[in-house]
């Protein structure tokens, strides 16, 4: 493992650097910047690219395979709240996801790799990807990368619930799928003492969030996942008026496709009848987000052993629920990711969430191991 004290001292002046200066997702604008002239400096090859903030680059002057990493760079419009010296000093914006170390760490990864540029069989290409949070990132870059040729791509991200660290992947279901519908009632308004005046529309919505309660638990095997939650409804303002509209959003997440399918078929149809059985209308808008997040079973193979091979600490980690844009390459290119621990912490996107920088030279080799295995060996 590599773990030069020197090297990793200037990353964390680098992380906290970073962590400093946060950018919401698309307007990475100073973080693209920072990245990109810190790659210059080393006289790493930034591809063209149409990405507006983020950005690729490459390593390796070898025709042979192609391995990619990633790192996300974007942040979440949060309030930090944490007492560092280092803390943001852009109002309401927060690296309360870590990608701040991912992104610190990808630099890392490229400054060792460019060292040995020439020992390198085939290419390493780095993906400093924007707008995850909002999981429209990856598909920016699927827009404008092409991944033929490429064996691998590399991803991770931290996890402050696993000791310092220790790596947790799955071969199947690490991640869950993550969709979001918001939808109208259409009623008619009327005054309140008169009911029968208009249509309400606040009965049909109470109505449709309690039917939309069966498709879990009567529609979905106990032995399958998946969570429908109503998160935000809202109707009317005030106490003697029938509002003509009930809102309503939230988000459905599961781990297989045919779940979800399921649940999205079913959720439509309640929506639709349970409005049309009050004579009413209701637009349902679905917005399509990430699947299930899944590891190549090849890649899950090899790289399980490179990192039991090192002794590397290998947690087992359940299914989370939450989801990553990342699933969203698996359609283009064979992926591998895993969970970094950081040690016990507040949760992600806690306005006092912290990272310890002595993740860095966990997440600085797992890039690199990830490298050798799949670029040298096989
Ligand atoms: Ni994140």
């Amino acid at each position: 493992m590599y773990n030069d004290s020197t090297f990793f001292n200037k990353l964390t002046q680098i992380r906290r650097h970073i962590h400093q200066h946060p950018e919401l997702s698309k307007q990475e604008y100073q973080t693209t910047a920072f990245i990109r002239n810190f790659l210059e400096e080393r006289n790493i090859r930034i591809l063209e690219s149409n990405l507006e903030t983020g950005l690729i680059a490459e390593i390796g002057e070898k025709e042979g395979k192609i391995i990619g990493l990633r790192a996300d760079i974007d942040a979440l419009p949060i309030t930090e709240k944490t007492q560092l010296s280092y803390k943001s000093i852009n109002e309401g914006v927060m690296h309360a996801c870590g990608h701040d170390l991912h992104t610190t760490s990808l630099l890392g990864a490229a400054e060792l790799l460019k060292q040995h540029e020439k020992e390198l069989p085939g290419k390493v290409r780095l993906i400093f990807q924007p707008a995850e949070e909002i999981f429209q990132g990856a598909q920016l870059v699927i827009d404008t990368v092409d991944f033929n040729g490429w064996s691998a791509l590399v991803g991770f991200h931290n996890a402050p619930d696993l000791p310092l660290g220790a790596i947790g992947f799955r071969e199947t279901k690490q991640m869950a799928s993550v969709d979001r519908f918001y939808g109208i009632i259409h009623g008619v308004g009327t005054h309140a003492a008169h009911p029968e005046q208009g249509n309400d529309p606040i009965v049909t919505g109470s109505q449709i969030v309690a039917n939309l309660q069966a498709i879990v638990s009567r529609h979905i095997p106990a032995s399958e996942q998946a969570v429908v939650s109503i998160t935000h409804t809202t109707a009317g303002n005030t106490w003697n008026v029938i509002p003509d509209e009930f809102h309503f959003e939230g988000t459905v997440r599961t781990f297989d496709n045919k779940v979800r399918e399921k649940v999205l078929y079913l959720l439509e149809k309640i929506v639709h009848n349970t409005a049309d059985s009050f004579v009413q209308k209701a637009d349902l808008e679905w917005i399509t987000g990430p699947g299930p997040l899944n590891n190549d079973l090849n890649l899950f193979k090899r790289l399980s052993s490179t990192f039991a091979k090192n002794k590397s600490n290998i947690v087992p980690m359940s299914s989370n629920l939450g989801g990553e844009d990342f699933a969203f390459y698996q359609d283009h290119v064979p992926t591998f990711f895993a969970s970094i621990g950081t040690g016990k912490n507040f949760p992600l996107h806690h306005p006092e969430f912290l990272v310890d920088d002595a993740g860095l030279v966990y997440t600085v080799n797992y890039y690199l191991d990830a490298v050798k295995e799949l670029l040298f060996n096989g």
